[in-house]
């Protein structure tokens, strides 16, 4: 029987009260999947070998033991968000106990592509705060709403906290660990035939190491910022470099830029681009770039958790460094702003992409 008009009012009232409930609250899912990891849990069950008890966890976790209805109760929500299962801890048991997912195995210590680090950047202080600063930041004059908060550059506070670069390092270079891996395997053909490689902004070289290996008669440089790259020593085909990529950039066959256009906005990427066309010889003489980074979906037929994995990352761009995660159409127009012609983009990296890039 249909029900009467004020009845579907209130239904609809009150599934709009849960959306926006599930909205307010959806930071829970952030900070309790932190604390999980601040105190170790996931490495806890991997090495206790089979699924964990409470009681199991609880007494080896550095807790007050009183507060075991906190543990309880945080393993519940990250059970709910997908980062533990309950398993019978044997066959002939019916106890169960708490385990692994595919999700909290990428945030284990050891995990060699673990997204703990990232999480732990993220979640930082120094990076959440800022989000509080979005609505003062569209009215003033600060380039992102991190430097109207902390009132100066990700980058330059990242030079000045050792903490912090550290941190930030490491989260790259584990993601890096990851796209290498698939890059090599999927994409190899895209390194054959150069002499020359420059990975400007690099990092610590993770994905440059991977690639000198590969390829041993290639020769790679990584160029980064000298707070970054101190102390770090080349091989027999990899080399670092100290320096600002607006100033210069070492010529090369080709050029990588990982993760960096996302960071800047289009009149600072043309910069960077036009740079490296300066750095790279013509496209019949071999010359390219190849740039890794999202290519936004405009459409809704890709996968739910790509689209949402790409606003999340424009979003931070925005707030954290004043970057932007752009769409096919907009790639198009900063490369052509800059000097380049040609593109092809390979779609292989989850919500990333490689676009091969050729001067005109
Ligand atoms: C998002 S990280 C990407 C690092 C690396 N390509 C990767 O994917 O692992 C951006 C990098 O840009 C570097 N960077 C920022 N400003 C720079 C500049 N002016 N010149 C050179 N590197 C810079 C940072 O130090 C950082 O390592």
């Amino acid at each position: 029987m249909p029900l009467p008009k004020v009845e579907v009012q209130f239904s609809e009232l009150l599934r709009a009260q849960s959306h926006v409930w599930n909205h307010i609250f959806s930071f829970i899912n952030s900070i309790s999947l932190k604390s999980a990891i601040q105190l170790g849990i996931p490495d806890i069950i991997l090495k206790h070998g089979k699924p964990m008890t409470l009681p199991e966890l609880v007494d080896i976790l550095r807790i007050n033991k009183a507060k075991a209805h906190g543990v309880y109760r945080l393993m519940r929500i990250l059970i709910h968000s997908g980062f533990f299962i309950e398993e019978k801890i044997s066959q002939n048991e019916e106890k169960k106990g708490y385990w692994l997912t595919p999700a909290s195995r990428l945030l284990l210590k050891e995990e060699p592509f673990s997204l703990a680090p990232l999480l732990l950047v993220v979640l930082d202080p120094i990076l959440t705060e800022p989000w509080h600063y979005v609505a003062e930041w569209l009215k003033d004059d600060h380039p992102t709403p991190f430097s109207t908060l902390h009132g100066r550059s990700f980058w330059a506070y990242a030079g000045q906290d050792p903490k912090l670069n550290h941190l930030f390092n490491n989260a790259m270079a584990n993601d890096s660990r990851l796209i290498t891996s698939v890059v090599i395997r999927d994409c190899k053909h895209v390194f054959e035939g150069l002499n020359s490689i420059v990975d400007v902004a690099g990092g610590t070289g993770t994905m440059a190491k991977a690639i000198a290996e590969t390829f041993p008669n290639l020769k790679c440089t990584v160029l980064d910022l000298p707070h970054v790259v101190a102390g770090l020593k080349g091989t027999k085909n990899l080399c670092y470099v100290g320096g600002d990529m607006f100033e210069t950039i070492p010529n090369a066959d080709a050029i990588l830029l990982k993760w960096i256009l996302h960071d800047w906005s289009d009149e600072e990427c043309i910069k960077i681009l036009k740079k490296c066309k300066e750095a790279i010889p013509s496209k019949e003489e071999g010359g390219k770039l190849i740039i890794i980074d999202m290519v936004v979906v405009d459409n809704q037929k890709e996968e739910e958790e790509i689209i949402e994995s790409q606003l999340f990352f424009d979003m931070m761009m925005m707030v954290a460094v004043g970057g932007i995660e752009r769409e096919e159409r907009e790639w198009m127009k900063l490369l052509k702003a800059s000097g380049f012609s040609h593109y092809k983009i390979i779609n292989k990296l989850g919500s990333r992409s490689l676009i091969e890039v050729y001067p005109s």
